[in-house]
């Protein structure tokens, strides 16, 4: 208590930090609320599952007593869940305040969430697509006045990934005044740490973590060299393996597609196994379930795409498999740590196949590590490949009498109409593109074919010659 009380919080924040457990301020914390309440701006990079949120939640909850009003505080993040995560962070430490917080996310109702902005909450929590589109289509509300602006895992809302979030993030900052406090945390921020100051613009405070690795001690990180056709053998001999041998257990498996993971999850309950899916082609009622019927224990098993990857705090989890050796170490950090969390043990399986070994060795150049290898004995893998072989079959049969690649098509468009493209011009554009790629294809084709016919005709001819020759030089003898 002590140690909060000396950071500058006061005790109505500290009884509440302690029923929630949380009754020492972790490093990041201890480092980083100072200066927060102080009024400075504040990049701060620490582990994962080292109370990241705390450390702008309580500082922040703190400069809302004093001075309350509506919209205080807005708090930028990648994934819909892990939107309610932080605000359910700020509604439990926030509580004696009476405090209003507002969700703006994807996959939800607009309307609702425009009368909600008007209403002045002290807190909106939002992924930045949905929040800029209400900044562009309604003016019922405004984030001139806001206090404090944060970006929750900074570095992946700067990144040019998959989903890219620049654009509506500018929308978002040419909305929100330049007189504010800006919060970045992230447990990988030095790569954009460039990017970052640009948004932290009054001299930020900038704390890191100091360790040589970079993932959690009581992380126990292991790899298993696998063919790519015993893949899924070998995950269902692991998940078994965790069941016979733990009574409480709790797996998160991680795979790079969304259909991989609708296929794996189908296979794993043919086989009995109590999991679930989450990714980003599912309806947002069914993630929002799935998600927590996991944290529940109803289901044991939780497999998603990156979607889940970050930030995601379920304190259950004991073992997170890697179904695909993640392509960037980042994610790979983010991944292995969703279990290991505030201090307790974990540990992390990859399947790394003959073609990753690179993709392992850039992990453990980056994270400062070598991975372990986790011993299995392939006798009895054995045993189950042609079932589970047949069974994941199957369930892609199955999948495939279903609509599913009709929805991704389906969500594409609806993608681009959000982008403000025309789908079906686009679809002829692409048609267009397809059709001279095509024959360009062609022709180069046809060059080839026809540089090999002269090159043909050549050895042709000069095959004829040296037979000529050699004629000639026989009739001479
Ligand atoms: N000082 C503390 N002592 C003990 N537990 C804490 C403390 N601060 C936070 N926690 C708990 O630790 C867990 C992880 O915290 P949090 O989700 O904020 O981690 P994080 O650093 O944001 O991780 P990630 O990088 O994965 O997002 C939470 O359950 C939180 O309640
Ligand atoms: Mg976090």
């Amino acid at each position: 208590m002590e140690g909060f009380l000396r950071l500058g919080l006061s005790s109505w924040l500290i009884d509440q930090c302690s029923q929630l457990g949380i009754l020492k301020p972790s490093s990041v914390q201890e480092n980083c609320i100072p200066p927060i309440l102080e009024g400075r701006d504040c990049m701060g990079c620490a582990k994962t599952g080292s109370g990241k949120t705390a450390a702008f939640v309580l500082p922040i909850l703190q400069k809302l007593s004093d001075d309350p009003f509506g919209i205080f505080c807005l708090v930028l993040t990648p994934t819909r869940e892990l939107a309610y995560q932080i605000a359910e962070q700020f509604r439990v430490l926030g509580k004696p305040l009476g405090l209003k917080d507002c969700i703006i996310v994807g996959g939800m109702d607009m309307v609702a969430q425009a009368l909600e902005l008007s209403r002045k909450p002290h807190i909106v929590i939002a992924t930045p697509g949905r929040l800029a589109d209400h900044i562009r289509s309604s003016n019922t509300f405004s984030i001139k006045k806001i206090r404090f602006l944060v970006l929750d895992e900074a570095d992946r809302l700067l990144e040019q990934g998959c989903t890219d979030f620049t654009q509506d993030l500018q929308v978002i900052l040419e909305a929100v005044p330049a007189q504010r406090q800006t919060l970045l945390f992230s447990a990988t921020l030095t790569d954009t740490l460039q990017e970052l100051k640009t948004v932290a613009m009054n001299k930020p405070f900038f704390w890191e973590s100091i360790s040589e690795v970079k993932t959690v001690e009581q992380l126990d990180q292991r790899y298993i060299l696998v063919p790519e056709k015993v893949k899924d053998a070998y995950l269902v001999y692991l998940i078994q393996k965790f069941q016979d041998e733990h009574e409480d257990w709790s797996i998160m498996i991680f795979t790079n597609t969304c259909k991989t993971c609708q296929i794996l999850n189908m296979m794993l309950r043919e086989f009995s196994f109590p999991s679930v899916a989450l990714h980003s082609m599912m309806k947002q009622k069914q993630r929002f379930a799935a998600l927590a019927k996991f944290k529940s224990s109803v289901f044991k098993i939780l497999i998603a795409t990156d979607v889940a990857a970050r930030g995601l705090d379920i304190p259950t989890v004991q073992v997170v498999i890697n179904h695909n050796t993640p392509g960037l170490p980042k994610i790979y950090i983010h991944r292995v740590g969703r279990t290991a969390r505030a201090g307790r043990n974990g540990m992390a399986i990859t399947l790394v196949t003959q073609y990753d070994i690179h993709l392992v060795h850039a992990i453990e150049g980056q994270i400062n590590l070598k991975l372990e290898e986790f011993k299995v004995k392939e006798k009895d893998v054995l045993k189950i490949l042609t079932q589970v072989n047949v069974t994941r079959r199957e369930c892609e049969i199955k999948l495939e009498c279903t609509d599913f690649d009709e929805k991704k098509e389906i969500n594409k468009r609806k993608q681009l109409i959000l982008e403000g493209k025309d789908p079906d011009l686009e679809a002829k554009r692409k048609a267009e593109l397809e059709k001279i790629k095509k024959q360009k294809k062609k022709f180069k084709e046809h060059i080839q074919e026809t540089m090999q016919k002269k090159r043909d005709a050549q050895v042709q001819r000069k095959r004829k010659k040296k037979h000529l020759r050699e004629k000639k030089k026989k009739a001479a003898q």
